[in-house]
């Protein structure tokens, strides 16, 4: 299992390559998905206008493929611009079911300042999977590829 600093290192590495900013998004989804045994869905969505569009993704399924803001986790975090952890996403009412196992979602922006590019998004079939460490380190990951915007 990699360090955080080595995810984030590895990201920063394929940001600042010649790589396209679809390959690189794709990058960052699938080193995550990788080296977190706990992140059963990890995928990015990218704000476009007042839509979330899903990019990328590894993991199950989802119906989930444009998330107006306020809607869901997802819409929740931009229309908050605040980053979100849910320990237990049954006790939620505005949330977007995307498998029937995820008990714990974290969601965090991509963005410089006030300006909000997309965002990361990981659901875990563990209840109260995601700690502040993983907050440091999705953040770390976002601010590296918000370079990329
Ligand atoms: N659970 C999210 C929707 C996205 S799926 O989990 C992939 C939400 O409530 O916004």
């Amino acid at each position: 299992m990699k360090t955080a600093e080595d995810i984030v290192k590895a990201v920063a590495d394929a940001v600042d390559s010649p790589a396209s900013r679809d390959v690189v998004l794709k990058f960052a989804v699938q080193i995550l998905k990788e080296e977190r045994k706990v992140y059963d869905w990890c995928g990015i969505y990218l704000l476009e206008g007042d839509m979330l569009v899903l990019h990328n993704y590894i993991g199950k399924h989802t119906d989930h493929t444009h998330i107006p803001i306020g809607k869901g986790v997802c819409g929740a975090a931009v229309a908050q611009q605040a980053n979100q952890i849910v320990a237990d996403v049954t006790k939620l009412d505005n949330y977007l079911a995307c498998s029937i196992e995820t008990r714990a979602e974290i969601v965090v922006l991509i963005r410089r300042g006030t300006e909000i590019f997309g965002q990361i998004d990981i659901d875990s079939d563990i209840e109260n999977a995601f700690t502040s460490q993983d907050e440091e380190l999705l953040t770390s990951v976002c601010d590296q590829l918000a370079r990329r915007f």
